[in-house]
């Protein structure tokens, strides 16, 4: 099915809440009021692992302006949690440092920090393990890899085919933990109604996630719980899933019988929202001399915590990038006294594409084969692992166009021999890819004569576009103006729909609005536009036809990246960087370079910059905030540009266009880590690329 477009899909529109927004009257989470709301304060644990002996909250309960102080002792007890994280103060056990072990509830947010110096808490300390090693002695296999993929794949006999092939890289690299920092902390409001029912301001990346998790950890009936979140700043996978505080401010609200919010402090964040697992990530490809492969290898060691299974799907993109006639991609992970890791945009391609990437560029440098040349020789007719065509792969194209736009022709291959004063030069490219997926959702669109059309769907805008993109969507499938539609999201009353998530958002929430649009349109022709009318309509069945379809979809990209290197000090500056993606239609082509350019620009500070260090006797992480956990800013960002091909497929969803969202990040960082071999000679494979580490390496090599 199609639709036909009148011309507001593909429009630069400005985003429909952007006034709201600069004008500071689009509202947020922690500002909404609510009358004798009360402040909690969380208290988190000093030690990685051991028992709760004792809570003394007394002189906090003697403070003017406390309400109460809740620990395992006295904290109403949950009904079904399955994840650990969300077990809040249920237990004496400690599994990490910095878990929550007790709130402060008080007037104000002062008292309320006051009051939580005042409790003592006495622990039994354990000895505990923080440690990710490649020869942890527990690493075991999971079942699945997040979200639901088998741990191990293999396919032909990759050990011969590997020993025999004529040129080979067996290279091990390690990606750091890093920590989601957006730009808006997670907050909630929880105000428990009279009829026993609960309403959640809350900022997250799915208001029907939230709903049910919270009607299931209270015991109540869905219908009870209701999340208002319209304007969220940012999420990236932290906001996919509720954090322990939603549980904790709903349960004190609970507790002193009135509204309660919580802001978590961007400290709190590095312990409590989740964050990306170090990963360690052997890579062994093996090619003939015209570097054609014949055996892909991609063992990945990832973390989690004792909590909670969180298995991500590190080797995932070897099992589709390039063709191979063996193959094998493992997991493996380690239970550690650690937070739980969870989603960063991205979660597997992140990562994975950095290792099986930067591989790559290993085997053109040790076949003499331009990057790009070999990336085109590997290029499969089909997917390797299902043997399923593509819906559309033009990843070749986007190399090809890249290539001319970046002007790669004229490239010298050499390493090390582009000097400019005191700065090494030197380019370098990635391939990026992220699957196309789509879940079933719902949307309701009315109309109201004389006042135009509303969709209402509970998706959710977490600072992607997704309201003005949405609006743009409706408005083509009711063939009217865009001035005539105002799409409401964020509010768990509205139609279910999926999160904001695997960059399945517009697919999942377009595919709902559509064809409640048309449902709508159907219905006016019928009764004529005299009389309010509204349809609601939902997506199962064409999602689950669309998912049994033998067709592999995934978007596809390439970036190419200048780098020049301080030949004294080690620093790395990006004077160029170029996206060029195909990945469907462009809804909005404003909205949709600002998803490439922030996802490279996060890409970049995956390679250079970020970097969550672990404390190894205290078992917390060292930098925790935004001094010492380093984001790339604007000037750390000189000429960044995405551009994308035009590209039909009519079978991901019915605007034809494939989630936006995660793929610009992906490739970044081995694109930023070649052409810093391609500078200097020199190649880091254990992100990011801290001056240090060059400085190091240049020393070794006397120059
Ligand atoms: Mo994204 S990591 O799927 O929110």
């Amino acid at each position: 099915m199609s639709v036909a477009f009148t011309g507001a899909i593909g429009a630069a529109v400005d985003r429909v809440e952007g006034r709201a927004k600069v004008t500071g009257e689009a509202k947020y989470a922690y500002e909404y009021r609510q009358k004798e709301v009360a402040y909690v304060s969380i208290i988190q644990s000093t030690i990685a692992r051991g028992a709760i002996r004792g809570v003394d909250a007394a002189p906090a309960l003697e403070l003017p302006g406390v309400h109460a102080v809740l620990w395992h002792g006295n904290a109403p007890r949950l009904h079904e949690v399955t994840d650990g994280e969300l077990e809040v103060l249920q237990s004496h056990r400690v599994s990490y440092r910095g878990q929550i072990v007790a709130a402060v509830i008080a007037d104000s947010y002062e008292t309320a920090r006051q009051a939580e110096r005042l409790v003592r808490i006495e622990y039994a300390p354990e000895p505990h393990d923080v440690l990710l090693r490649g020869d942890h002695p527990r690493l075991y296999t999971p079942e699945k890899v997040n979200p639901n993929y088998p741990a191990v794949t293999e396919d032909g006999d990759f050990d011969a085919a590997f020993e025999s092939a004529p040129v080979k890289v067996d290279c091990t690299y390690e990606t750091p933990a890093e920590h989601n920092n957006p730009m808006e902390p997670h907050a909630t409001l929880a105000a428990w109604n009279e009829d026993g029912g609960v309403t959640i301001y809350d900022s997250n990346q799915g208001v029907v996630n939230v709903k049910n998790t919270v009607a299931r950890a209270f015991g109540l009936d869905p219908h009870h719980v209701r999340v208002i979140s319209p304007h969220v700043g940012g999420g990236f996978g932290s906001k996919g899933t509720p954090r322990p505080h939603v549980i904790l401010t709903i349960m004190a609200a609970q507790a002193v019988k009135r509204p309660v919010k919580l802001a978590v402090t961007r400290q709190q964040m590095f312990a409590l929202t989740g964050y990306q697992t170090p990963t360690i990530q052997r890579m062994r490809l093996g090619a003939d001399r015209d570097g054609r492969l014949v055996a892909i290898c991609h063992d990945a060691i990832v973390q989690s915590s004792t909590v909670r299974e969180f298995a991500e799907q590190a080797a995932l993109p070897s099992r589709m990038m390039y063709a191979a006639p063996h193959r094998r991609t493992t997991h493996r992970l380690v239970r550690l006294d650690v937070p739980t890791p969870s989603w960063m945009r991205a979660p597997g391609e992140t990562p994975g594409m950095y290792a099986l990437e930067s591989a790559m560029d290993e085997l053109a440098t040790a076949s003499g084969i331009d990057p790009i040349e070999l990336r085109v020789r590997n290029d499969p007719e089909v997917d390797p692992e299902s043997g399923h065509r593509f819906s559309s792969r033009n990843l070749v194209a986007c190399l090809r166009d890249g290539a001319e736009r970046f002007g790669w022709a004229d490239r010298d291959p050499r390493p090390a021999t582009r000097r400019d004063g005191r700065w090494l030069v030197g380019t370098g490219v990635a391939a990026s890819t992220y699957p196309a997926r789509r879940q079933p959702s719902s949307a309701r669109a009315s109309y109201e004569p004389g006042a135009g059309y509303t969709i209402q769907i509970a998706a959710a805008d977490i600072g992607t576009g997704a309201r003005t993109a949405l609006t743009q969507i409706a408005a083509d499938a009711l063939e009217v103006s865009l001035e005539q539609v105002e799409v409401q999201v964020g509010d768990s009353s509205f139609p279910e729909a999926f999160l904001a998530g695997g960059s399945m958002g517009n697919s999942s929430w377009g595919s709902a609005v559509i064809k409640a649009c048309r449902e709508l349109r159907a219905r006016m022709a019928e009764e004529g536009s005299d009389v309010p009318l509204w349809v609601e309509a939902e997506t199962r069945e064409e999602v689950a036809a669309a998912s049994a379809e033998p067709l592999a979809k995934h978007g596809f990209g390439a970036q190419f990246i200048e780098a020049r290197v301080d030949i004294d000090t080690g620093e790395v500056r990006i004077p160029r960087a170029l996206g060029v993606f195909a990945v469907g239609r462009i809804i909005n082509p404003k909205t949709a370079r600002s998803q490439f350019i922030g996802g490279m620009t996060m890409g970049i500070g995956m390679a250079l910059h970020e970097e969550s260090l672990i404390d190894l006797e205290f078992g917390d992480y060292l930098n925790h905030d935004l001094a010492g956990y380093h984001v790339p800013t604007n000037a750390d960002i000189e000429d960044i540009e995405a551009t994308w091909l035009e590209e039909d497929d009519p079978h991901v969803n019915p605007m034809g266009a494939k989630g936006i969202g995660e793929i610009g990040i992906v490739g970044t960082a081995a694109a930023v880590a070649s052409a810093v071999h391609h500078a200097t000679g020199l190649r880091v494979r254990d992100l990011p690329i801290r001056p240090d580490k060059l400085i190091v390496a240049f020393a070794r090599c006397n120059r």
